[in-house]
């Protein structure tokens, strides 16, 4: 078992019967929403599900978890997603996927939120990895550029994989990937 699957099994353990639970994104996430199936598949949990993105979504429909809409819903018992950088003083960075938006509103919706991540995302400082994402409306994207800009940011839209255009959220939006003077 690796390290992502051992946190992602920790955090399952503060999932109880009747809870309204939040499906965070990527492969740590993935590993909560398998022991969430088998859970309620082997031993009677029973749950309701909301996802952060559209993949986490499916994965959860596969395996036969209830599942409701963001829209549905104005708060949750609990959130489980991964992490992309966390400081000593627990500063997280989110977000190198596609579900800033999803992410972040279930962060906040959540009375608890766990953020699970094995020892490759502990850093100094936040930026040290990767540049900051920030998802920005599409039409908005020069000028909330041009905030950044202001507040000492540099950066630029995210490419897609094929470089012939821009990488597009599951939400819509593009993201700018930006560094900062502290970062
Ligand atoms: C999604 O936008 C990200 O924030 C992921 O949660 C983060 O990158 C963790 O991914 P892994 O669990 O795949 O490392």
């Amino acid at each position: 078992m690796n390290d992502k699957q051992l946190v992602a099994l920790q955090a399952a353990k503060y999932v109880k019967s009747g809870m309204l639970v939040g499906l965070g994104t990527g492969s740590t996430a993935n590993y909560f929403i398998e022991e969430l199936a088998r859970l309620q598949r082997d031993e009677g949990l029973k749950i309701t599900t909301v996802a952060s993105s559209t993949i986490s979504a499916l994965s959860a429909q596969s395996l036969h978890l209830p599942i409701v809409a963001l829209e549905h819903i104005s708060s949750i018992d609990l959130y489980v997603d991964g992490a992309d950088e966390i400081t000593p003083d627990m500063t997280l960075l989110k977000g190198r996927g596609s579900d800033l938006v999803k992410e972040k509103l279930l962060a906040k919706a959540a009375r608890q939120f766990i953020a699970v991540a094995d020892e490759s995302k502990l850093v100094n400082h936040i930026g040290q990895n990767f540049l900051i994402p920030i998802e920005v409306i599409p039409f908005a994207w020069q000028l909330t550029k041009k905030s950044l800009e202001g507040v000492g940011g540099q950066g630029a839209l995210r490419p897609n994989p094929a470089k012939d255009g821009f990488w597009v959220t599951s939400h819509g939006s593009y993201v700018l990937d930006m560094k900062f003077d502290e970062s």
